[in-house]
């Protein structure tokens, strides 16, 4: 039983990877082998729009005919239980890394098809964890809301049962005092990071085990 962990922030130890790293424990918990693969360190780039996933007849039909570092990862994700992603927001999105990932993930999967179906083999269970400066509130008000819903409906229509964890007014900076950032406050930041910020570690543990317990 594998379940692996994409991390789509360049930061190896901060906010979205302390959480995927706990939602790892969790799935381990319960036995599952577990990898983290973080998308900084892979070259790749997003669809080139070669169309060979959507070309009848196609060796590569449903698959990414692409070969590049995400080409082993491909191979590997048919066969685990459980995919956990996680990204910060960047401009009010996804980092890049990460929508260029996804690019080549699930297009391959997408039919055009009337109606459109899936060509995963199987059901897998997927979690994505985002975390962003802003707080609950202001995440609200952007709209980030919409985006996340879009994005978990996409899952769960390609590979099955999907859930999201959301960590708002992470801790950004390492010394405050050492950046132009009069917006955010950095006891406050401090407190929220000691407070807050265990709990949604909990609720990642939890995550991890439940996406391992589920049926996909
Ligand atoms: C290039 C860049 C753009 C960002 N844009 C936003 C944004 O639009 N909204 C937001 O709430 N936070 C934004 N942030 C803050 C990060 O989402 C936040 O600090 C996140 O928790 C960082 O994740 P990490 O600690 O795993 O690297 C941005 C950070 C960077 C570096």
């Amino acid at each position: 039983m594998r379940v692996m962990a994409i991390n789509g922030s360049p930061r190896k130890k901060w906010n979205t990877a302390t959480l995927l790293e706990k939602a790892l424990e969790g799935a381990a918990s319960l036995g599952a082998e577990t990898e983290l693969i973080h998308l900084y360190d892979l070259n790749y780039k997003g669809c080139i729009s070669c169309f060979a996933c959507k070309t009848k007849g196609h060796k590569s039909y449903g698959k990414c005919a692409v070969q590049d570092d995400l080409t082993p990862f491909f191979k590997k994700i048919e066969g685990v239980k459980a995919l956990i992603l996680g990204s910060p927001i960047y401009v009010g999105i996804s980092t890049g890394e990460m929508r260029s990932f996804f690019e080549r993930l699930l297009y391959p999967y997408l039919t055009y098809t009337d109606p459109p179906q899936t060509l995963f083999p199987g059901k897998i269970s997927t979690g994505f964890i985002y975390t962003m400066n802003v707080s609950e509130a202001e995440m609200t008000k952007r709209g980030y809301v919409h985006e996340f819903n879009r994005t978990e409906m996409l899952l769960q229509r390609i590979f099955g049962a999907s859930e999201t964890l959301i960590s708002c007014d992470t801790y950004q900076f390492e010394d405050y005092a050492k950046y132009v950032s009069g917006l955010y406050d950095p006891v406050k930041k401090a407190a929220r990071r000691k407070e807050i910020f265990p709990h949604e570690c909990q609720k990642a543990f939890e995550m991890g085990a439940r996406l391992v317990r589920g049926k996909g």
